[in-house]
């Protein structure tokens, strides 16, 4: 090879390596390099440090619900734009949710544009599209209670904890 050729090929060479070497950092910079998303999968502490009742938790921003030794787990986050929904008094203590009667103690109202949910979370008014969901709950390998929000679970659903 002469000089004019070996010249030549080592120019398109680097023009070619640029190209490859750009599009690399392209494609990489789409990946990042952590993931800020909280896990879906935690730990909340010992069923039996739950009180009777609905109890806040606001680090993961869900409820806890305990009867005796049912546990069950709503999530905080209002349905229509995310805002944390509070817990207010029932307007009626007797509704009627798909033909069925539901006794309620408590109710979730949001602040930020009204939208009203059944102490069960179904939405009832303001703007929320869709019920609260609840998330599977369960006991872990330490004893405690592990919330997956990645499993939605019916509005039935009751962990039964024996040893509190
Ligand atoms: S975010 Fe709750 S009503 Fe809009």
């Amino acid at each position: 090879m002469d000089r004019r050729k070996f010249l030549a090929y080592l120019g398109r060479s680097a023009v070619v390596l640029t190209f490859l070497g750009q599009g690399f950092a392209y494609f990489r910079a789409l990946v990042p390099n952590t993931l800020y998303e909280p896990p879906k999968k935690f730990r909340i502490g010992y069923p039996k440090d739950y009180p009777e009742g609905i109890t806040f938790v606001a680090k993961h921003r869900l409820f806890v619900v305990r009867e005796g030794k049912s546990f069950w787990v709503i999530s905080a986050i209002c349905q229509h734009l995310g805002c944390t929904v509070n817990i207010v008094p029932p307007k009626q203590e007797v509704v009627k949710i798909k033909g069925q009667e539901y006794h309620q103690k408590w109710e979730f109202f949001c602040p930020c544009h009204g939208s009203m949910y059944y102490g069960e979370g179904t939405n009832y008014g303001g703007p929320a599209p869709r019920p609260l969901p609840w998330y599977k709950v369960d006991v872990g390998p330490d004893g405690q209670l592990v919330v997956d929000t990645n499993t939605e679970v019916d509005h039935k659903f009751r962990l039964i904890v024996e040893n509190l």
